[in-house]
């Protein structure tokens, strides 16, 4: 049996489509775009590249995008202040601080700092009490994007058997509360769980985001089980002197075995940004009234 393809880069561009149609609609009831403001404090590459395609998104999308690159040597004062000054901005529905921040800012204060009805990352702790209780708020966008992609494929996730592989505040355990909010039965695995391959294997859902390529094998995986990727590693290509990218999960073995699986690249990675797009749409009508 070979598994379907879980093709997150069509997903992800149809999201878009459907964030641009509403954007266009919010703007003629508003009088004005839906806006999203991106904080960048400092030079790390891999971030710059990542704002870098969010602002391109955001404005292809129909809505405003607000950058604001701050030196790597910024006082956490300023940063905090410039995060207040969003919060009041009635043009910025929604607020997103890029991370890692530099060594001498402490992340939590800085997100403890951003208007919980703006934080389109949903990495304030509100958001997470608010995800964890079912009350209306801003899910983080790679989990809701996996949720997405597992609901488009298997409609009705309630009673099914999940695990999650990693317990991240950003992936981890929002994407263990969205599968429990579907009445799924989750097992949220971690570095120090035994007898891993014997937990995957129960699992009708996989959702790996531990960072460790190809971690998952083909024979941990249930037969026709639906796995999602999370993983994104650069690691040595045949050809010397080259890299290449693969996820958490031995695809090739996993293709063979699974029902559906996420490729990488081209599986959940497009549909992060897309989903910060429909938060920051979302954040821009229910902060409109
Ligand atoms: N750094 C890497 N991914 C993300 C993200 O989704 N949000 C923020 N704020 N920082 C990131």
């Amino acid at each position: 049996m070979t598994a379907a393809i879980i093709d997150g880069k069509a997903f992800a561009a149809t999201l878009r489509a459907k964030v641009g149609e509403l954007a266009a609609a919010f703007e003629a009831k508003a009088g004005r775009k839906a806006g999203l403001a991106v904080v960048l404090v400092g030079e790390d590459p891999a971030s710059q590249v990542y704002v870098r395609s969010k602002g391109k998104q955001t404005v292809e999308a129909g809505m405003a995008s607000f950058e604001h690159r701050l030196p790597a040597e910024t006082a956490e004062a300023e940063l905090l202040a410039l995060v207040e000054q969003l919060n009041t901005d009635p043009a910025v529905d929604g607020i997103l601080v890029q991370l890692p921040l530099p060594k001498h800012m402490d992340e939590q204060k800085v997100i403890s700092t951003i208007n919980p009805d703006k934080d389109v990352d949903g990495f304030h702790v509100i958001s997470a009490g608010r995800l964890a209780v079912g009350q209306q708020g801003f899910v983080p966008c790679t989990p809701l994007g996996c949720l997405m992609l597992l609901k488009d494929r298997l409609r009705s996730l309630s009673g099914l058997d999940a695990v999650v592989i990693g317990r991240s505040n950003i992936v981890g355990k929002p994407m263990a509360q969205l599968l429990l909010a579907e009445s799924c039965t989750v097992t949220i695995a971690h570095s120090r769980t035994q007898n891993l391959p014997e937990v995957v294997r129960r699992a009708d859902i996989v959702v790996a985001a531990v960072g460790r390529p190809e971690m998952v094998k083909a024979d941990w995986i249930k037969p026709g089980a639906c796995v999602i990727d999370v993983g994104i590693n650069r690691v040595p290509a045949a050809e010397e002197g080259k890299t290449r990218l693969v996820g958490d999960v031995d695809y090739a073995g996993a293709m063979a075995v699974a029902g559906a699986v996420t490729p990488v690249p081209g599986g959940v990675g497009p549909m992060t940004i897309a989903v910060l797009l429909r938060n920051a749409l979302v954040a821009a009508y229910r902060n409109a009234g």
